[in-house]
């Protein structure tokens, strides 16, 4: 079965991480699966708002860390930038079920999410400097101006995870919810958007998110020029094969 499972029902497609075994971690193959979805539901008239889904145990274990070992130099054209870019300005609605682990890409993604509905297991993570990286999607502006500097200090620089109820309370996540009922309140609030009238959902978010979104567009650039440059250091690559390894990571 594929990685990507793709949905539309009611004017909602539902966009499900399906790589169970690996802890629904994303591979490049993935990033351009989801991208492309995630194009063609902006195009398709019939499409009105996404949701974006793992597992009730597990969201998302972030990047795929053999495919960060076994990566080439990495350009503006990679895959993981055309997720993060079709991700970051998709212009309807964009609606997220969270349950279990959600690390790196898998917490960083929600804050391009409009709606997001968590499990009360839900653990959520950006441990980049521990893997010798820097933050992306975003995250190094959007996460201190929701978070505040002190936790997002606490969340990017000592790579500490925070759960559901502060997710909650930061405002990164709308409410928690039994693991097995996180999808099913999703999909309900996704179909109650696809009722409204979709020009105004639109607009409205256009609207909600004028003038943050070139400061995220400029941040997205630097970021990803530096994570590219970092994912062939070091730091990082002896991080990714401990992982990978089952061992501890050596002393640097
Ligand atoms: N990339 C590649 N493989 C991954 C992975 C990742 N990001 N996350 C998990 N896996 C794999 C494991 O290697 C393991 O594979 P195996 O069964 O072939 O040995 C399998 O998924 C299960 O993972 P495991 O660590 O045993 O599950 P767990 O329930 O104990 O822990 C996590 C779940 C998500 C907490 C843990 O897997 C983890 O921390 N993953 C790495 C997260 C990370 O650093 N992501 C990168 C962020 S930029």
């Amino acid at each position: 079965m594929s990685d990507i499972l793709t949905d539309i029902d009611q004017g909602v497609m539902t966009i499900t991480l399906n790589r169970l075994d690996k802890k629904n971690s994303i591979t490049t193959a993935m990033y351009a699966a989801v991208a492309d979805a995630l194009s063609a539901a902006q195009a398709d008239p019939a499409v009105r708002v996404a949701v974006l889904q793992g597992h009730e145990t597990v969201f998302c274990a972030g990047n795929d860390l053999a495919d960060f070992l076994n990566a080439g130099p990495v350009g503006p054209d990679a895959p993981v930038f055309r997720f993060l870019q079709v991700l970051s300005t998709f212009p309807k609605p964009l609606v997220a079920a969270v349950c279990g682990p959600a690390v790196g890409v898998g917490t960083t993604a929600l804050f391009h999410c409009d709606l997001v509905y968590a499990g009360d297991n839900a653990a959520f993570s950006m441990p980049f400097v521990n893997l010798g990286l820097c933050p992306e999607a975003g995250s190094s502006y959007l996460a201190p101006r929701l978070m505040g500097f002190a936790r997002a200090a606490e969340a990017l620089l000592l790579g500490e995870p925070f759960l559901a109820e502060a997710a909650l309370e930061m405002g990164l996540v709308n409410r928690i919810v039994p693991p097995a009922e996180a999808a099913a309140l999703a999909q309900r609030q996704a179909r109650k958007l696809a009722t409204k009238p979709l020009a105004s959902l639109i607009e409205t978010k256009r609207l909600m998110k004028r003038g943050q979104a070139e400061v995220v567009a400029e941040r997205m650039r630097e970021e990803g020029a530096s994570f590219a440059r970092m994912l062939g250091e070091p730091a990082a690559r002896e991080a990714f094969a401990s992982f990978l390894g089952k061992r501890r990571p050596k002393a640097a």
